[in-house]
């Protein structure tokens, strides 16, 4: 049974829109889901994201990358202070452009994940409805990895597929995609709250069923 003790103490790092911040916030709303939203942190100032935090009574901090030049750990390690103050114990990456150095990584081996817009180990890095349009695949979709020194490469707990159209332009294409981001982020993030997620290899395990919510549904395909 999930108690308001048990819930895991979770930031949400972006740098922009906050779409799938919100879809975090909205699940973790849940009297039984296993994590709350303790703080939403941002690079930058004009995040749109942020007022949505803070419109759902949620802690924010701006954190201006620019403020420190080059010194990409001088920025982490004010990002850390900002945590350990609220006591997080788990971060997810929203939409957040900033590369993590390993100090940063190495505090949170295991316990932040990101999310993707491609199938994995398709499509790292960005623009990727454009190149899957221009790769002419017929199938794409979102995935949420754990986050290593690897860029998009660390193990993946949960993906989503979404068909690609002969209409599609990278805007369309990226609309499907963000539906079904929106549905795989929250129950990711479930997983790892609940402990169902062992990492043997490299490789995600997950303890009981979880093909729900990671299935391309036939309404999609409008
Ligand atoms: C999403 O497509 C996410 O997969 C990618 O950046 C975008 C962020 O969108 N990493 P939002 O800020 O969550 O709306």
């Amino acid at each position: 049974m999930v108690t308001p003790m048990s819930r895991r103490r979770v930031a949400v790092l972006i740098s922009g829109r906050g779409s799938n911040m919100a879809a975090l916030v909205e699940a973790a709303q849940a009297p039984d889901y296993p994590a709350e939203i303790a703080l939403v942190v941002s690079n930058r100032a004009a995040a749109a994201g942020l007022k949505i935090a803070a419109a759902a009574g949620i802690a924010t901090s701006v954190i201006d990358h620019s403020r420190y030049g080059t010194d990409r750990e001088a920025f982490e390690r004010d990002v850390q202070e900002v945590l350990d103050a609220r006591g997080v114990e788990l971060v997810c990456l929203a939409g957040f452009m900033r590369l993590l150095t390993p100090w940063f990584l190495g505090r949170w081996e295991g316990r932040l994940i990101n999310i993707h817009p491609s199938l994995l180990p398709a499509f790292t890095g960005l623009d990727t409805h454009a190149r899957a349009l221009e790769a002419g695949v017929r199938i794409h979709g979102a995935s949420v990895h754990f986050v290593t020194s690897e860029l998009d490469g660390g193990p993946i707990i949960a993906q989503a597929a979404v068909p690609v159209l002969d209409t599609d332009t990278p805007d369309t294409l990226a609309a499907r995609v963000l539906a079904a981001e929106h549905r795989i982020y929250p129950l990711a993030l479930k997983l790892v709250a609940e402990g169902r997620v062992r990492i043997v290899e490299g490789r995600c395990f997950i303890d009981g069923a979880v093909a729900e919510g990671m299935l391309t549904v036939p309404s999609q395909i409008a």
